[in-house]
């Protein structure tokens, strides 16, 4: 006999089967799952929120992966970097203005340059907030002495989404090249883990060719691995990108959100203290999708504090929000949002993940 979600719900460990039902649900069993997501998340989290200003320092990216509105095929797309002074003042603002920390986000470049650079930049940070601003990376996959370099120069947080973990899925939505290997990204985030990092990954929701089944191996993954940072969202189609396609063959936008709202109601169940984000791309399908993420479990919103007049070319997918407007304006829009979800935005505190700190905690026993 099939169990009934009811009895699912009070569990620990979910099978498969029974995330993939928890996936299916509906009507009273989908207002019964979303109902235990937000119980544990009070739980185990309060109704916190923290912020990490998201810098999207450039656009430039060495990789041409398939969905991806910056990859480097795309030639429909004016590129920008961020000058040394511009990321410094972006950090300030966030510094000035309370946030416990910042996420530097770029696309992806392998090369002494970046990796010297990005190392004097953590050390500029760190200077300008007297060592207080946390810092998340996420500028992709590289090598683990640089990896390594960042983390003596300050970062302490690292964020590299698998994008899928069925390896058939993730050839069919990245080029058949070694610059595109997935062993290489699961090597990455074993390596991030090792060397200390708080270590966040996530998948795209509603990719073409993607399965229920997919996305429960997925959660799987994610629980095995023992992340200690969740970001998942829709997956968005871009026009200049190959996927494009694929449109056809999609769920409807609706039901893209609607499953990525289910992932994170899930994920906060198998995985009671990890930071799970409201990723903006839910924002771009319901306006008030961020909200709806943080009700129902998520508990880190990244506000963009990237210099407005950059914004509108760090277009990872089409119909990207708040491409027009400023930090400032994230900031009281997002406040607004936030109360409205019935939580508090927590400034001056890194927020780091509590699972990091019982994973620290249960190795040194
Ligand atoms: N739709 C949604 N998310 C996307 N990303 C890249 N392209 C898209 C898209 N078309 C996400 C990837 C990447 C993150 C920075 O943005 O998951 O890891
Ligand atoms: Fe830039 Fe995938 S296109 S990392």
């Amino acid at each position: 006999m099939k169990k009934a979600i009811k009895d699912i719900l009070e569990q620990d460990n979910l099978s498969r089967n029974e995330i993939i039902v928890l996936l299916e649900s509906e009507g009273d069993d989908r207002t019964l799952l979303f109902k235990k997501s937000a119980e544990v998340k009070e739980r185990y989290i309060g109704k916190k929120v923290w912020f990490r200003g998201l810098i999207e320092f450039s656009n430039i990216c060495g990789k041409d992966c398939l969905y991806c509105g910056i990859r480097k095929g795309n030639k429909n797309l004016e590129r920008y970097n961020l000058t040394d002074d511009e990321i410094l003042s972006a950090a300030n603002f966030a510094y000035t203005n309370r946030y416990g920390s910042i996420a530097l986000q770029s696309g992806e470049v392998e090369s002494r340059f970046v990796t010297d650079r990005i190392e004097n930049l953590l050390r500029g940070i760190k200077e300008l907030s007297n060592g207080e601003l946390g810092v998340t990376l996420s500028v992709g996959e590289q090598e683990p002495e640089t990896y390594k370099k960042w983390y003596d120069a300050g970062a302490h947080r690292y964020l590299l989404r698998v994008e899928s973990t069925n390896p058939a899925l993730y050839s069919k939505i990245h080029p058949d090249d070694s610059k595109h290997s997935f062993k290489r990204r699961l090597d990455c985030l074993k390596s991030l883990q090792e060397i200390g990092y708080q270590t966040g990954t996530g998948v795209m929701i509603g990719l073409p060719f993607q399965t229920i089944d997919d996305l429960a191996g997925d959660l799987l993954f994610m629980k095995e691995f023992n992340i200690d940072m969740c970001g998942m969202g829709p997956y968005i189609e871009h026009v200049s990108t190959p996927l494009i396609v694929h449109s056809e063959n999609l769920l409807p936008l609706k039901e893209r959100f609607d499953l990525t709202l289910k992932m994170i109601a899930i994920i906060r169940i198998m995985m009671k203290d990890i930071n799970i984000v409201a990723a903006t791309a839910l924002q771009a399908i319901d306006p008030m999708g961020r909200e709806k993420a943080v009700m129902i479990g998520a508990n880190i919103l990244m506000p963009n504090i990237t210099p407005g007049k950059y914004r509108d070319s760090y277009k990872l997918y089409d119909n990207k929000p708040c491409a027009d407007d400023s930090a400032e304006d994230c900031q009281s829009c997002l406040e607004a949002r936030v109360s409205l979800a019935d939580a508090e935005v927590i400034y001056g505190e890194w927020g780091d993940s509590k699972h990091y700190s019982s994973r620290q905690e249960k190795s040194l026993e």
